[in-house]
C-alpha cells in the first residue's frame, strides 16, 4: 500500500456516510478519528465496520493481520478538538448551511494551518459553506454516495476560492481510496444530485397524479429501464430526514424551478417519521433490514 496523501483523517458525524467514508480512509491506510456529538453513534461505527472486516476474514478474503491493522487505525475522538492532527477532515453531519459553517470556522481554529476541510454535503453550496472561511482555498466538497464503499464515484467540488492544489489533493487521496473522482461545479446538486432529483420528483409527481403506485414505478424502472434501485427504494435507502431537505434545497437555489419541485408525500412522510429502512418503515416495510413488499 502507498502511503496515503493524508495520514490522518478525521471524520466528522459518523451517521450512514461518516461510517462508509471511515471505511474506505481506514483501508486507504490513514488514521481515521471519528467525532460525532452523539458517542452512541461513534461505537455504532466502529463496531459496524469490526464486523464487517472479521466476515470478510472469515469469508477468506481479507487477511486477519490486514483486518486487525485496520481496526486499530479507526480511533474515537472525544471531541472536536481531538481532531487537532489532522491532515484531512470531511464532515458528514446534519444537510443545514448554519451547522455545517458554523463546525467549519470551529474546526478552522484546531487543525493544524496545512489541514485541508471538506463537506459532504449533498446540495449545500459548497462556496456559502466556505463563506467566513480564513483558509477558503483549503476548503472543498468531497461528496459520496451511499452506500460509499460500492458506490465508486465521488464528486470533487471547488467553490469560488478553492484552490487547485485542494482538489488535486482530493483528487489524489479518492484514487487512493479506491474511487473514481469526478470534478463539478459548485451548483445546486452538483452533478448527481442534478439529475438525480429529477428522477425522484418525477416519481413522486407520477404517485400523486394517481397514474401509478410506488411498487409499480421502482419494478418498471429497474425491470424495463435498468436501474439498479427504484426510486422508492433510494428514498428509503438515503431515507427521508436526508433527501426531503435535499430537494427542498435544490428547489429553492435552483429559483423555485418547477422541475424540482419537492412533494407533500415527502413532506409528510417525513412530519411523521416513517423516513425510510433505518427506521424500519418507509414507502416499504423493513424486517431486519429487508423490505417485506416485493419491489
Ligand atoms: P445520518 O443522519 O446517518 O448521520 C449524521 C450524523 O451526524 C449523526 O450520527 C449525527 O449525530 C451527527 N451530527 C449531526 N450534527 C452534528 C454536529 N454538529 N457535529 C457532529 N456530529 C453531528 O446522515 P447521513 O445520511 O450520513 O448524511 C450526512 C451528510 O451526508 C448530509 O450532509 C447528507 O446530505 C450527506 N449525504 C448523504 C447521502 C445519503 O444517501 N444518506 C449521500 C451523500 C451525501
Amino acid at each position: 500500500m502507498n502511503n496515503p496523501r493524508f495520514s490522518t483523517v478525521g471524520i466528522v458525524g459518523t451517521g450512514a456516510m461518516g461510517r462508509g467514508i471511515a471505511q474506505i480512509a481506514a483501508q486507504a491506510g490513514s488514521t481515521v478519528l471519528l467525532y460525532d456529538t452523539q458517542a452512541a453513534a461513534i461505537s455504532k461505527a466502529q463496531d459496524a465496520l469490526g464486523a464487517q472486516w472479521d466476515k470478510l476474514v472469515e469469508k477468506g478474503r481479507l487477511e486477519a493481520a490486514t483486518a486487525t491493522a485496520q481496526k486499530e487505525r479507526l480511533k474515537s475522538a472525544a471531541a472536536l478538538a481531538d481532531l487537532s492532527d489532522c491532515d484531512f477532515v470531511i464532515e458528514a453531519i446534519v444537510e443545514r448551511l448554519d451547522v455545517k459553517k458554523a463546525l467549519f470556522g470551529e474546526l478552522e481554529g484546531i487543525v493544524k494551518p496545512s489541514a485541508i476541510l471538506a463537506t459532504n454535503t449533498s446540495s449545500l453550496s459548497v462556496t456559502a459553506i466556505a463563506a467566513g472561511l480564513k483558509r477558503p482555498e483549503q476548503f472543498a466538497g468531497f461528496h459520496f454516495f451511499n452506500p460509499v464503499p460500492l458506490m465508486k464515484v465521488v464528486e470533487v467540488i471547488a467553490g469560488l476560492k478553492t484552490s487547485q492544489e485542494t482538489c488535486t489533493a482530493l483528487f489524489e487521496y479518492a484514487r487512493q481510496m479506491g474511487h473514481t473522482p469526478v470534478q463539478a461545479g459548485d451548483t445546486p446538486g452538483f452533478i448527481v444530485n442534478h439529475a438525480g432529483r429529477g428522477y425522484g420528483t418525477e416519481a413522486l409527481r407520477i404517485v400523486s397524479e394517481g397514474i401509478s403506485d410506488f411498487a409499480t414505478i421502482d419494478r418498471i424502472l429497474k425491470d424495463q429501464v435498468g436501474f439498479k434501485l427504484g426510486p422508492f427504494e433510494l428514498f428509503d435507502l438515503t431515507a427521508l430526514d436526508v433527501s426531503h431537505p435535499v430537494m427542498e434545497s435544490i428547489y429553492t437555489q435552483y429559483y423555485d424551478e418547477p422541475r424540482y419541485r419537492p412533494s407533500v408525500i415527502t413532506a409528510q412522510r417525513l412530519a411523521g417519521g416513517v423516513v425510510g429502512k433505518k427506521v424500519g418503515e418507509g414507502f416499504y416495510t423493513y424486517v431486519d433490514g429487508v423490505a417485506q413488499v416485493a419491489a
